[in-house]
């Protein structure tokens, strides 16, 4: 069995070749670092790698990580200004025994250290967006914060092993050192190659609360389906957050299981996810939440034609 799934359409085309990689018996390890670099890459994805949305002071934060399910080894970085793929860092980090987790400055100059390709990561396009966030809402007193979406990747290998990755941008308009869940082990990613993994997309603030993807792989490790286990921890985090705290943010989740079954989760209206497996062909899938299920169909050409015009629409300035 081989398989590999991955948080919101921007994945396609990552999830396309490495895919076709684990097919032929590439690693996990590997395969999902290759399918997040090609999303980072890609200009008009904009809460990931170059193109990426900044902070409120108009600079780039990104957030990565990386995890290996056989051995438990993971890295991380947050915060990394000015470097082309912070995955690549987050998985060189995850081979060092200490300094797992590096975050701001401290990333930026082990990155340097170590060969990684300083890039200028905030592009017109991005500072376009900022500009008119900036009118919208700072300029008339209203909160900057809305959606975002990180990438998440998980892949199983031939050989039975299964890695996860991670990378994004953050909330656009944080405040300058602002962490997501999305480079925090148990909450943003987990994995465990004896039972499977799990990876959130949405406000890091709540998904930290539930340590959302350890308690999902918890669950797949007591006999739940990966289906079983995204749902109960989705909705039943919603509904604690809903009756402590007043609030629930975008929560949304991929899963996959050691025998390549996925399943996923959301509390959001569309939700869209990427999944191909020895049994399931490539497909984009889009998610529904009905009650306290996840209810999810393969997206038609009109969807995706209007995904690819949402992307490359003109920003009003
Ligand atoms: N889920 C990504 C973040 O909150 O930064």
């Amino acid at each position: 069995m081989w398989g590999i799934i991955a948080t919101w359409r921007m994945a396609l085309e990552g999830v396309s070749t490495s895919a076709t990689a684990l097919q032929a018996g590439s690693a996990a390890a590997t395969s999902v670092v290759d399918a997040v670099v090609t999303v980072e890459d890609y200009p008009l994805y904009k809460s990931v790698g170059y193109g990426g949305l900044p902070t409120e002071n108009g600079e780039v934060e990104l957030d990565a990580a990386w995890m290996d399910g056989d051995t438990l080894a993971f890295g991380a970085v947050g915060n990394l200004i000015d470097i082309a793929n912070p995955v690549k860092v987050a998985h060189a980090l995850g081979r060092q025994r200490y300094n797992s987790v590096l975050v701001g400055q401290g990333a930026r100059e082990w990155a340097l250290s170590q060969g990684f390709t300083p890039k200028t990561m905030l592009t017109d396009r991005a500072m376009q967006h900022y500009r008119k966030r900036c009118r919208e809402t700072l300029d008339k007193g209203l909160s900057p914060y809305d959606g975002h979406d990180t990438v998440g990747i998980i892949a199983l290998d031939r050989q039975g092993s299964m890695s996860v990755a991670t990378s994004t941008s953050g909330l656009f308009m944080k405040k300058r050192g602002r962490l997501g869940d999305s480079p925090i082990i148990g909450s943003g990613f987990y994995c465990d190659s004896e039972t499977g993994a799990a990876t959130a997309t949405g406000m890091g603030e709540d998904l930290m609360k539930g340590c959302t993807s350890y308690e999902i792989v918890r669950r797949m490790a007591q006999g739940m389906t990966p289906q079983q286990a995204a749902d109960s921890v989705i909705y039943e985090l919603e509904d604690k957050l809903m009756s402590r705290f007043g609030r629930a943010g975008d929560l949304s989740v991929v899963c996959m299981n050691r025998h390549g079954e996925f399943g996923a989760a959301t509390n959001i209206k569309t939700f869209s996810f990427v999944v191909a497996t020895a049994t399931q062909p490539l497909t984009v899938f889009r998610a529904d939440r009905l009650q306290e299920k996840t209810h999810y169909q393969p997206v038609d050409d009109d969807w995706m034609q209007a995904y690819n015009a949402r992307i490359r629409a003109p920003i009003e300035e």
